[in-house]
């Protein structure tokens, strides 16, 4: 089954907007497999925006993702990765849709609230970056 990476950002998360994130996705009907709160290191931080090392927005990209907790996720589903992607919108927020968490909550791209995978190849790599197998849990709703 597909999955993908999200993170709630820093913004995200001290603008009280975790369970907003969660209940789209829920709601949308996808699966969570994985979940934690953690203060990032500088070097996950760096590896995870690897692709942006020569942008000059780098620098201040990593000083912000590792300066309080973020959201570390990881949702199943067919299509999660496309489906994630229009659910959070355009990576400018001001020219996000509305209806999408980035066009409903977010003015800044430097302050965009979550990130999302960009394609099935960047979700593997980056599940594996931030969680181990163990922390990986999957299950079916048997109610
Ligand atoms: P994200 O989807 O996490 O992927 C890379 C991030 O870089 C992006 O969201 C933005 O938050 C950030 N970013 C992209 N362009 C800029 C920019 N011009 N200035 C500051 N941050 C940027």
């Amino acid at each position: 089954m597909e999955r993908t990476f999200l993170m709630i950002k820093p913004d995200g998360v001290q603008r009280n907007l975790v369970g907003e994130v969660i209940r789209r996705f829920e709601a949308k009907g996808f699966t969570l497999v994985g979940l934690k709160l953690i203060k990032v290191s500088r070097t996950l931080a760096e590896q995870h925006y690897d692709i942006h090392k020569e942008r000059p927005f780098f620098g201040s990209l990593v000083d912000f993702i590792t300066s309080s907790p973020v959201v570390a996720m990881v949702w199943e589903g067919d299509g999660v990765v496309a489906s994630a992607r229009k659910i959070i919108g355009a990576t400018n927020p001001l020219t996000s849709e509305p209806g999408t968490i980035r066009g409903d909550y977010g003015v800044s791209i430097g302050r965009n609230l979550i990130h999302g995978s960009d394609a099935t190849e960047t979700a593997q790599r980056e599940i594996s970056l931030w969680f181990t197998e163990d922390e990986l849990v999957s299950w079916e709703p048997n109610l």
